[in-house]
């Protein structure tokens, strides 16, 4: 699994043009795309980073940090998912990032998503969906979940690096998730839904060898 994170890390390298300020996502995937983006750090102008996480490795490589805000739109953002399925449908936020994932997908205007054969998946919902809520909306957001076929679970010791828990939620099986996306943004309390369908992978490079682009 670990060598096929390896592959898919490594080729997203060749995504990345002269000058760019590159989004970075977060993960065990991304790890070894920070390794290959730190070859060739001297062409590129900096970063945006999803995590602290990711800003410790990108630092650690003598990478620069910008602030989202600082930067304007981005050309291109690389990060991992947790399942994808054939419509480039992601779950992600099993490293509890995904707030500001979704934030830096938003910005960017290409996202190039790295997975090892193990997430392809034809139907999202096997790995537990994640949700960042508000502290206080955790329960009322725990009913509406439930009413809409899942089981939460509150992840037990986590809180996100905006200092909010997430409820992993079981049991679902995502059909549609353009339509399961907006119905779960518009719980109030809900921070972010780890479902991203609305704004989408743009190019899924999955690590076999050779890397497998789609
Ligand atoms: C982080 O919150 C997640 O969205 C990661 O992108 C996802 O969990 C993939 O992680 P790995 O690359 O470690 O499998």
């Amino acid at each position: 699994m670990s060598e096929g994170k390896r592959l898919a890390g490594e080729k997203a390298v060749d995504y990345v043009e002269d000058g760019m300020i590159v989004g970075v996502g977060t993960g065990s995937t991304v790890a070894f795309f920070i390794e290959a983006l730190a070859r060739v750090k001297d062409r590129i102008a900096g970063t945006v980073s999803s995590s602290e996480q990711s800003t410790a490795a990108l630092r650690a490589h003598g990478i620069e940090v910008f602030d989202l805000n600082s930067t304007g739109a981005l050309s291109l953002y690389v990060d991992g998912a947790d399942e994808c399925d054939g419509g480039k449908n992601l779950i992600k936020g099993g490293g509890g990032a995904l707030t500001r994932e979704k934030i830096i997908a938003e910005a960017s205007a290409k996202f190039v998503c790295i997975i090892d054969p193990s997430k392809n998946v034809p139907v999202l919902g096997k790995f537990p969906l994640p949700v960042e809520v508000i502290p206080m909306a955790q329960s009322l957001v725990e009913r509406r979940l439930i009413e809409l076929g899942g089981k939460p679970v509150l992840r037990a010791g986590f809180t996100t690096d905006n200092g909010n828990p997430i409820l992993d939620v079981h049991g679902l099986q995502i059909t549609d998730p353009v339509g399961l996306e907006e119905t779960i943004n518009q719980i109030p309390g809900v921070v972010t839904v780890g479902l991203f369908a609305r704004r989408r992978a743009d190019i899924v490079i999955e690590g076999v060898d050779p890397p497998r682009i789609w």
